[in-house]
């Protein structure tokens, strides 16, 4: 019978911390406590000087389309905020406003892949990345990775994967799940692979802001030709506003200003104007105080899962994620999730959300709760993890 579902469908996968979330929602509707680890998002509000620029221009009831490309205002903060905090110097035509990190790779994706292109990343890596390059009828080539190289990718691999089909590769460094940063020598190096190869190279740098301790540079330091995704939801705390932005080499930028204005005409006014308060100084202060809290919160969360023997053996720089390997308690982490959940009402992301490359001995804690409350989760998970 012919098939009224594109075929692309069946490669995409769901989230399957769904499933855990729907049964973590019932459990609450039944009176049980439940402590949320599995949430890839801030616990904290958007900050007040930012609802208060998206007010005071929902205030004069002009919400109109805005440019394609986003507000010119908003560019250039974006572009001054790359010359005020990694030096670097980016004409505002090559910066977009994107629906977020996800508008943005795919508005990077439809400008770049054709049928059958292969771009190489990361297994473990964010799920939906690959998924959107299969929509564009790509292939996402997901090369294992472990501690060995920070969970993230090198140019060694990329050079012994490339084929005839290769288009590029995709980075995301802090990773999710892993939070741990790309070593900036082996970032450049992976830059300069990709450029000599005529590729495109796609930094994902959504997590940058959520690094402790540690700098993380821009592709766009070590190179102009390349797509830098980035988002106001994670530092920014903007999640649900789907606000983020696109930096394109200057070869792609009148493409991809025809592809914005066909795909979304333009990314919400209101979300845009309220972003004009992002880089103010007042709200970079709230954002860093919440960035220690993070760092808090991870050498919490680190020590407290080392300590019940779990193996972490790269400690993460950045995200608010630790993929911590449970294979002493199970060889079936989907299952430990599901049950932890029952027994204990601990939700926690699987393994295999995030690829193929065992994933059926990790799991990803979110840091985006309190230490008073993950110090209960933890309670309760060394209570579980006795019953084993
Ligand atoms: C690595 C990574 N990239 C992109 C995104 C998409 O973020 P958004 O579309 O909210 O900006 C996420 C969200 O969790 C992510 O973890």
């Amino acid at each position: 019978m012919l098939s009224r579902l594109a075929n692309r469908t069946s490669d995409i996968t769901p989230f399957y911390v769904m499933e855990l979330l729907s049964r973590a929602k019932q459990l609450e509707r039944q009176g049980r406590d439940i402590i949320h680890m599995e949430v890839g998002e801030p616990d904290f509000a958007t900050p007040q000087t930012i609802v208060d620029a998206g007010i005071k221009q929902l205030q004069t009831g002009v919400i109109k389309y805005t440019p394609a490309a986003g507000l010119t205002e908003l560019r250039q903060k974006i572009a001054d905020f790359y010359q005020r905090h990694y030096s670097v110097v980016v004409d505002k035509e090559r910066i977009f406003a994107t629906p977020g990190a996800s508008g943005a790779f795919l508005l990077a994706l439809a400008a770049s892949m054709n049928p059958g292109d292969e771009l190489l990343m990361a297994d473990p890596c964010y799920p939906c990345n690959s998924n959107f390059i299969r929509l564009f009828e790509g292939k996402a080539k997901k090369l294992p990775v472990d501690a060995t190289t920070r969970y993230q990718l090198t140019a060694e691999l990329l050079k012994q994967h490339w084929s005839q089909a290769t288009k590029g590769a995709v980075i995301a460094s802090p990773s999710n799940p892993t939070g741990t940063l790309i070593e900036p020598d082996v970032f450049k190096q992976c830059i300069e692979l990709v450029n000599d190869k005529g590729g495109c190279f796609y930094s994902d740098e959504i997590y940058h802001g959520l690094v402790y301790g540690k700098n993380a540079p821009t592709a766009l330091e070590y190179s102009n030709d390349v797509f830098v995704i980035n988002s106001f939801s994670k530092y920014f705390g903007m999640t649900g506003w789907r606000v983020g932005w696109l930096v394109v080499p200057d070869a792609f930028v009148e493409t991809t200003e025809k592809l914005a204005q066909n795909i979304f005409i333009a990314t919400s006014t209101l979300s845009q104007y309220a972003a004009l308060a992002a880089f103010d100084q007042s709200t970079l202060a709230e954002l860093e105080i919440r960035r220690a809290e993070f760092t808090a919160r991870r050498d919490f969360l680190y020590a407290a899962l080392v300590h019940l023997g779990f193996e972490i053996p790269v400690k993460p720089d950045g995200a608010f994620y630790i993929y911590a390997n449970c294979a002493k308690f199970t060889d079936d982490s989907y299952q430990l999730a599901l049950d932890l959940l029952e027994a204990e009402g601990v939700a926690i992301t699987p393994g295999k959300d995030f690829g193929s490359h065992l994933a059926h001995q990790h799991l990803r804690f979110a840091y985006t709760t309190s230490i008073e409350r993950m110090a209960v989760a933890m309670q309760r998970l060394e209570r579980f993890i006795n019953q084993i």
